[in-house]
């Protein structure tokens, strides 16, 4: 695996064509969903991944500060999953404000996680639009834990640098608990009780499938969530896709391979421990 810290360094590396190189963007603290990306990206090509924890996506500074860093163990973990490039550039030189262009992730970014993380998707397209730039790459793979940014990046970067977006499910531990760099900072207890989050999108989902009402699926999904006192939600919505799109856009068929698509999400937010979690399901697709 060969490390590169510097852009300049990187520049010249992709300078060639952008065939064959698949990119897997990261701010590392590495686990489990981390290396389904990495497998996924390796059927491919070429797999640069890149580890940097970006400023701009985070809203509040005790959370940038508190995020987990485990660089040297990550650098093992890259190359024992065959990464042949990481890219891990100094925040000076990635944001070098006289190279960087600023994305805007419009109205559709201030829905759902946007509107309780104000700037949080212009901070994750402003970086990964750079590092598309400077990567070139042909494909690149997100996880669904982030729908709504692995959506965000597809309608917003994927026509303008040619590359293929691929999603890749949420990797989950034997309770379900969704696998998230932030787990490493709950006790056990904590990564116990946040199990319920799953429990709850699977019960959501369990009841459309039998009752097929929408209606009622965030009352059912909120009931089971109150079960464990010790979780604090923070928002419960049961939303379809396509209210990402404006009118006229093209729907996220490509993204996620199937035609017509229609799906609804049941998505959740919440603190354990003062840890803040993120977790979805599609209702009415088994196919993800
Ligand atoms: O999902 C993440 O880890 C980050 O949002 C990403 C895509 C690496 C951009 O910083």
């Amino acid at each position: 695996m060969i490390i590169v810290e510097s852009v300049e360094e990187i520049k010249k590396i992709c300078k060639a064509s952008n065939d064959g190189r698949v990119i897997v963007p990261t701010m590392g603290a590495l686990h489990e969903g981390h290396i389904a990306l990495l497998n996924k990206a390796r059927e491919f090509g070429n797999v640069f991944a890149t580890l940097f924890i970006n400023p701009l996506q985070f809203n509040n500074l005790n959370d940038f500060d508190a995020y987990p860093q485990t660089i040297e163990k990550d650098i093992d973990i890259f190359d024992q999953n065959e990464v042949d490039v990481l890219f891990m550039p100094s925040t000076e030189d990635i944001l070098d404000q006289k190279q960087i262009q600023a994305i805007d992730a419009g109205p559709t970014g201030d829905i759902w996680e946007g509107s309780f993380r104000p700037g949080h998707f212009n901070g994750v397209l402003t970086i990964v639009n750079r590092l598309f730039e400077l990567i070139r790459p042909s494909k690149a793979i997100f996880g669904l834990k982030d729908i709504q940014q692995i959506c965000l990046i597809y309608k917003e970067l994927s026509s303008v640098h040619n590359v293929q977006i691929l999603p890749v499910m949420t990797q989950r531990n034997s309770s379900g608990l969704a696998y998230s760099s932030r787990n490493s900072l709950m006790t056990e207890d904590g990564k116990r009780k946040a199990s319920i989050i799953f429990k709850a999108l699977k019960s959501g989902k369990e009841y459309w499938r039998t009752n097929r009402n929408l209606e009622n699926v965030k009352g059912k999904v909120i009931e089971l969530l109150n079960t464990e006192p010790d979780f604090e939600i923070q928002y419960v919505e049961n939303e379809p896709l396509s209210n990402l799109m404006r009118p006229g856009e093209k729907d996220f068929s490509d993204l996620f391979g199937e035609p017509n698509l229609n799906y609804q999400l049941i998505m959740i937010a919440g603190y354990i421990e003062g840890i803040r979690l993120i977790d979805n399901i599609i209702i009415n697709s088994d196919k993800y």
